[in-house]
């Protein structure tokens, strides 16, 4: 231990003090051993440093900050030097805000296009999202602070995110979803990890030993701190036990306590607690240091503004140009249409929320630049009610354009934190004003502005598709100068958008049912079972074009890695990535056709040819063997194959690798889907084989009274009358809200309080409601209305008067 000789000088409760915060945003302090509270903010794409009023809900006001493009949009990059560079500016902002934590960025993998957070998060792809969040890592901490790498682990919705037990294999476990966070930590060296509100195959993330102490302390050599996600903390001890140092946020000393009474009986050695706190003071001193010294307490706003221009302009993705409509010829005369082009949609709702420095709009940037704009009409109501008028006005318009440019996407109360998305579609109001447009002017570029894969039915109506994902604060200027030519288009989609949602391999198993969620898809996920299952897409992963056209030649394969030459044919400057992906030969194992093992991107003058490579690495030829439980390599032909998209492959060999000779981990006739790799429909006999067990009740237990990790949206069945009402309550003020247009607001119902378990009651209450406090509550919603209100306030003024030291 680091801290040895001071921690022997500390009483067991200073020590579990340091366990949990000492606010919502704090560490608690002990200024008599020297220790000073740190500050954690959210992230993960500009800093969310909230002075007064604190919420996890993205609800009140942060202190101002560059809001960078969300992740999703970063992603679309391929550039880990571009998310290093975002991560020095997100650290150098966090210092001026005196922040020691950074709570981003977030990395877990998109199994479901309709998933809330899907913005916040990088790729379908576990190593290039585990790229690109090392490279932030780096960034961020290059500054002396933390990261805090999340949600660990298999956090994949937002339905019923706290209690959601998700059953998923163990290999497609290692392969699929923690393989991101294996690189963010080994490759980022990442000081803290947040722990996931959901269970895993049965237990809590934070209290489960085979992630948190198996994989991520024994496995990967983790010696930072985990901390809580805000309010997930079910069983102290046992998260302790598991290793999870901090909880946040405060439960006003309560689970300190609990810690205490588990090591006074003896039900916890102290030596556990000793631990934790050695790696907690670790991340108090080591992120203390930089405001031990003069450091600086300002940024530059307009040099970080460009910083967010220039990512965005890197991760806008061309997706169709017929014609060559863009970029768009000098002179021409545009319409401007739609709402998101007066007001811009450039991050997602809820924690991550940032409150930016500046925010460049569309149509302010058009007025202002060298375009020849005739006009602008919104065209359609951003929350998606119809309205013919605002469509004749934007035709009326559109008539006298040579070309229309159409800005469109999802408003901000359709992709927020804690609520999936219903479906995959943009709203028919938008599709309504496309076709109406198309009549009059054909000529149509159409700008995409939202987080995560949309269907596209309507794509043969629009000549010139740019999507801009979320691109932050100065993204419109960056798409402006996309449109313009002065920047070439070199975005690539680190996701796969499928024809329609019904297409997509967990369509069936997604969200779950009321208990759990089964991954009977496997590692098939995004263009892993669309590639597999030859399932055709709209685009493909890893699909971005470019106003310069290039070609791959003269591949070679050696023990190392692969080398070959791209060339820029066409006649502008621009950046290519291209893909390498690996596919072994054998059948033996079943596996995807292909799997992504490296990418590089590449600058090219016209008519210029570099030489790349890239080298392989420790993941290139693994599998996970649930026989012999570790990294085993299979020895088999493999198919080295490069590509401009997971799709469209350019060069292609094989090479013979020499394996593990560990062995075939399956009975093959057991599991026919797998080997297909058709596995949008396993029956749950398949999937019970792969796991090799029986899955669990996946309903709730309606004869069982409610208790902690029942959800307040459980009352709907309680015995107590007034736990039924508070139910109908809710859904009433959801549907209410809901119908008067306040959507947003109706979101934070569902979030906050509907799925909500009841532990949440007390642990995001700060103290104000106790456990014992909890267990009245508990009472009522279960029938013993009197002995559960007395219960309630006896117990409440125990804590008063404790409080006031009586
Ligand atoms: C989110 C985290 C976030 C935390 C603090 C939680 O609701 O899941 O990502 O960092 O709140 O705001």
């Amino acid at each position: 231990m680091k801290y040895k000789e001071l921690i022997k000088k500390m009483t067991l409760e200073e020590k579990a003090s340091l366990m949990s915060g000492k606010d919502f945003w704090q560490t608690q302090d002990l200024p008599q051993h020297g220790i000073n509270s740190i500050f954690l903010a959210d992230g993960p794409h500009g800093i969310r440093k909230q002075a007064e009023a604190a919420d996890h809900l993205g609800l009140n006001e942060s202190i101002p900050a560059t809001c960078f493009p969300t992740a999703a949009t970063v992603a679309n990059s391929w550039s880990v030097e571009l998310a290093e560079k975002i991560g020095d500016y997100l650290g150098i902002e966090a210092v001026a805000q005196k922040v020691n934590v950074l709570l981003g960025p977030g990395i877990n993998m998109k199994r479901n296009p309709l998933a809330g957070r899907n913005f916040e998060y990088f790729s379908e792809d576990p190593y290039l999202a585990g790229k690109l969040a090392a490279g932030m890592i780096r960034g961020i901490q290059s500054h002396g602070i933390s990261a805090c790498v999340k949600h660990y682990a298999v956090n994949n919705q937002e339905e019923r995110r706290m209690v959601i037990d998700t059953i998923v294999d163990e290999r497609t476990l290692r392969e699929i979803y923690l393989t991101a966070f294996e690189i963010a930590i080994k490759e980022g060296q990442t000081k803290a990890v947040m722990s996931a509100y959901n269970m895993l195959n049965g237990v809590h993330t934070n209290e489960n030993m085979h992630i948190m102490q198996d994989i991520l302390r024994k496995e990967w050599g983790y010696d930072g701190v985990v901390v809580t996600d805000w309010g997930g903390s079910n069983d102290r001890v046992a998260g302790l036990l598991a290793g999870n140092e901090l909880e946040m946020p405060t439960t006003a000393g309560e689970t300190n306590q609990e810690i205490i009474q588990a090591i006074r009986s003896g039900k916890l050695q102290e030596e556990v607690l000793d631990e934790c706190v050695d790696r907690m003071l670790d991340l108090i001193f080591t992120t203390e240091e930089v405001y031990a010294k003069p450091y600086k307490q300002q940024f530059d706003v307009d040099e970080h503004h460009r910083a967010a221009q220039k990512a965005a302009e890197e991760s806008i993705v061309l997706l169709k140009n017929e014609g060559n409509i863009l970029p768009l010829k000098q002179g021409v005369k545009v319409a401007v249409i739609g709402d998101f082009a007066n007001e811009a949609r450039y991050q997602g709702a809820g924690s991550s929320i940032v409150n930016p420095t500046k925010l460049d709009q569309p149509w302010n940037g058009l007025k202002e630049s060298g375009f020849v704009t005739i006009g602008y009409e919104p065209g359609f109501e951003r929350y998606g009610k119809k309205s013919r008028k605002r469509i004749e006005k934007a035709c009326a318009l559109a008539k006298n354009a040579d070309v229309v440019l159409l800005y469109i996407g999802l408003d901000e109360a359709t992709e927020a934190e804690g609520l999936d998305r219903h479906d995959m579609r943009i709203p028919q109001n938008q599709i309504d004003l496309l076709d109406a447009l198309y009549q009059v002017n054909p000529n149509i570029v159409a700008i995409l502005s939202c987080g995560a894969a949309v269907e596209m039915p309507w794509i043969g109506k629009v000549k010139g598709l740019l999507h801009g994902y979320l691109s932050g604060q100065a993204g419109a200027k960056a798409m402006l100068r996309i449109l313009s030519g002065e920047v070439n288009p070199s975005g690539k989609l680190a996701e796969t958008y499928p024809l329609q949602y019904e297409d997509t391999p967990s369509y069936r198993y997604f969200p779950g049912k009321e208990v759990s969620v089964e991954y009977r898809e496997g590692p098939f996920i995004g263009y892993r079972y669309f590639d597999t299952a030859n399932v055709e897409v709209r685009f493909p992963f890893g699909f971005g074009l470019s106003y310069t056209t290039f070609e791959y030649s003269d591949l070679q394969v050696d023990r190392d890695g692969v080398t070959f030459s791209i060339t820029n044919t066409g006649s502008m400057a621009g950046m290519e990535v291209a893909q390498l992906y690996v596919g072994c030969e054998s059948g033996l194992i079943f596996r995807p056709d292909k799997e992504l093992k490296g990418f590089v991107k590449v600058h090219l003058n016209a008519g210029e040819t570099k030489r790349v490579t890239i080298a392989f690495d420790d993941k290139t030829f693994r599998y996970f063997n649930v026989k012999t439980d570790r990294w085993e390599i299979e020895e088999a032909d493999y198919k080295m194959m490069i590509g401009a998209s997971s799709a469209d492959i350019r060069l292609q060999d094989r090479l013979f690798v020499e394996g593990t000779e560990a062995p075939i981990p399956y009975e093959k006739e057991k599991l026919p889907t797998y080997y297909s790799g058709k596995t949008n429909d396993v029956s749950v006999e398949e999937f019970e084989a792969l796991i090799g067990r029986k899955v669990p009740v996946s309903k709730w237990d309606r004869t069982r009274p409610l208790g902690y990790n029942d959800t307040i949206a459980q009352c709907q069945y309680a015995k107590g009358g007034l736990a039924r009402f508070a139910f109908w309550l809710i859904s009433f003020s959801y549907w209410f809200l809901r119908k008067i247009g306040k959507r947003s607001t109706a979101n934070i119902i569902m979030m906050s309080i509907y799925h909500m378990p009841f532990r949440g009651i007390s642990r995001m209450t700060g103290g104000v409601i106790n456990m014992p406090m909890l267990d009245g509550i508990l009472m009522i919603a279960n029938g013993q209305l009197l002995k559960g209100a007395g219960h309630l306030l006896r117990e409440r003024k125990k804590l008063v008067k404790g409080a006031k030291g009586l």
